[in-house]
């Protein structure tokens, strides 16, 4: 028989383990304490499906970190809060609809991890005690709420913060192993000198993660999709006592010597925007280092013009060539821009068609030749490819323009460009207009026709491309090319104040 207990008087579970009177024998039995509310945030739950509300709070029974069970109705799942991860649970007279069952402290437990439930004007307020902590909450066990006691001990620097998302756009080469629950695969990247983000959905047994430079996007999911994600961050003595949403708020963090590959010198920053976490990857941006180019971010290439060691004065671009099937328009200029770049501007006549011994004079990268090398086309010498660049129609005086039209190459500057892929004969030419090398009877000027892609054909002499006009919501490409300014000219923080913070 269920016994329900109102709760009117703060009650301290912790003091005296809640227990309510079996109303046949007068034994003290171990019950939940069930509620009519709703929990305030849903964040930091796990979801499951189940027939009724009695098998979800059998399921927060057996697991041993789950404290409190929550169901807004009988076609709604189950939510398991784990010990630190819920607050606040809102009455039902204050708007919490649904059923709230808070699990007792049983007199078998350990009691090292404790809680317990006051009720307040709006419904209960739940707070946490550890007992003998540091020797069983280990680094907050990256519980969701932060900053916690120990969040500073050395050993902990290296923290999980955990999301709910999935691998958004651009995300490369996952890579799996098994794991029965998501604090396992927290775990799991933890302990993995290679794992930088680690993806888990509820009901499936496998942990997907990702190295350091194979996640750029986090799709933001609600805590009811059952989609975890968790982010190794490597913290400063500074960063380690801010809370999970200020670590996501336009943060920076050391890289190398954290990660497995991380390049030397290099660092990653967070952000938060409504659809996404964002995360960059940068190097230092001084130019003694091995970069081409420096100051491009780690998998762009720089494109700028220069003789004799001498820079022109024309702007240096950072590219990716983004091998992304299927993709329109209106998405590429999305993730682009979101990348903090714009979809490329043609440089000059010869762009595309370049000599593989001058991959950064003022040309487009195809491929990349470090083991970084996932992007972009390799094939590109034997198969047409077609992207999209920044080439679009002006709805008001019905012009075409590039997006980013000051990355032109207009000064008169000499180029050398190749006749073909051969790199057999080039082609000497000097810059002086904004180019747009439309295809043969491009553009097609028609309504509905207000964006371009461009076809590089494999073997095709000079200049080897051309755009067509097309739709752009409908029409699919191969990928896009994106530029981007160099870090030092977008703001990006410097390497040399990164050091401050981490090394004093
Ligand atoms: C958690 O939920 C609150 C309220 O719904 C929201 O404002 C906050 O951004 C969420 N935090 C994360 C990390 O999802
Ligand atoms: C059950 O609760 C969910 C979440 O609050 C809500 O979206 C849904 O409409 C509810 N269903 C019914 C039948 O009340
Ligand atoms: C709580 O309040 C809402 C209206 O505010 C009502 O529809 C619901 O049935 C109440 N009870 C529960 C258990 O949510
Ligand atoms: C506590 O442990 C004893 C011995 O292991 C067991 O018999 C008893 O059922 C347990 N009580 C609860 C409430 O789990
Ligand atoms: C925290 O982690 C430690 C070490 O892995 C483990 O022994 C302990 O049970 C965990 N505590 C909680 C509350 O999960
Ligand atoms: C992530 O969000 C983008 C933009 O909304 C969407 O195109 C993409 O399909 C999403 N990815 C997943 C895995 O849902
Ligand atoms: C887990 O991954 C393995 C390969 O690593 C795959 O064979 C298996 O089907 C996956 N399981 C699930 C439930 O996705
Ligand atoms: C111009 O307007 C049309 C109709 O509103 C729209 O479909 C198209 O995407 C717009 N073009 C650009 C380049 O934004
Ligand atoms: C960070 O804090 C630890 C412990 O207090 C201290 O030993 C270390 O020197 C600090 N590092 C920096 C860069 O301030």
């Amino acid at each position: 028989m269920r016994f329900y207990l109102s709760l009117t008087l703060p009650l301290f579970l912790f003091l005296t383990p809640l227990h309510s009177l079996d109303s046949e024998t007068n034994s003290p039995t171990y019950k939940f304490t069930i509620v009519s509310g709703a929990p305030t945030t849903l964040n930091a739950s796990d979801v499951l499906e189940v027939a009724s509300f009695e098998e979800c709070t059998e399921k927060c029974q057996k697991d041993q970190q789950c404290i409190m069970a929550y169901q807004a109705n009988s076609s709604d799942p189950c939510y398991l809060f784990a010990w630190n991860s819920i607050q606040e649970v809102a009455r039902n007279e204050s708007g919490g609809v649904g059923t709230v069952a808070f699990k007792p402290i049983s007199p078998n437990d350990t009691m090292n991890y404790l809680w317990k439930i006051d009720t307040s004007e709006d419904g209960w307020k739940i707070t946490y005690i550890e007992k003998r902590e540091e020797e069983n909450l280990i680094c907050g066990n990256f519980s969701f709420n932060r900053p916690y006691p120990d969040g500073c001990n050395p050993e902990c620097m290296k923290t999980m913060v955990q999301l709910n998302g999935e691998p958004g756009p651009l995300s490369n080469n996952p890579r799996t192993s098994p794991a029965s629950t998501w604090m396992e695969c927290v775990n799991q990247c933890h302990e993995n000198f290679n794992c930088f983000v680690t993806y888990f959905r509820d009901g499936v047994e496998n942990c997907t993660w990702y190295p350091i430079d194979d996640v750029v996007f986090i799709n933001r999911t609600e805590a009811s999709a059952g989609k975890h994600i968790a982010l190794k961050l490597p913290l400063s003595n500074r960063s380690c006592k801010l809370t999970t949403d200020e670590l996501l708020n336009d943060q920076y963090y050391l890289a190398s010597g954290n990660f497995l590959y991380a390049y030397e010198m290099s660092f990653i920053r967070v952000r938060t925007t409504p659809k996404y976490y964002k995360i960059n990857y940068y190097l230092n941006e001084v130019p003694q280092l091995t970069r081409t180019i420096p100051g491009c971010e780690v998998n762009t290439v720089g494109s700028q013009v220069y003789e004799n060691g001498k820079n022109d004065p024309n702007p240096i671009v950072c590219l990716r060539l983004e091998n992304a099937p299927g993709i329109t328009y209106a998405a590429a200029k999305e993730i682009c821009h979101e990348w903090d770049g714009k979809l490329m501007t043609q440089r000059h006549a010869g762009f595309l068609q370049i000599c593989s011994a001058k991959l950064d004079y003022a040309a487009m990268p195809w491929t990349w030749w470090t083991r970084y090398s996932k992007w972009g086309f390799p094939d590109w010498m034997t198969k047409d490819v077609k992207f999209w660049m920044g080439l679009e129609k002006d709805n008001g005086t019905g012009q075409w323009h590039w997006l980013a039209p000051e990355w032109a190459i207009t000064n008169n500057y000499k180029i050398t460009a190749c006749k073909d892929n051969t790199n057999l004969g080039t082609v000497d030419f000097y810059t002086n207009k904004m180019e747009m090398t439309w295809a043969p009877g491009q553009p097609v000027n028609k309504p509905g026709l207000d964006c371009a892609y461009t076809i590089h054909k494999a073997g095709a002499s000079f200049p080897g491309f051309g755009h067509y006009s097309s739709t752009c919501d409908a029409e699919q490409a191969d990928g896009f090319l994106c530029g981007t300014p160099r870090q030092q000219d977008k703001g990006v923080m410097k390497w040399e104040d990164l050091m401050k913070e981490y090394q004093g």
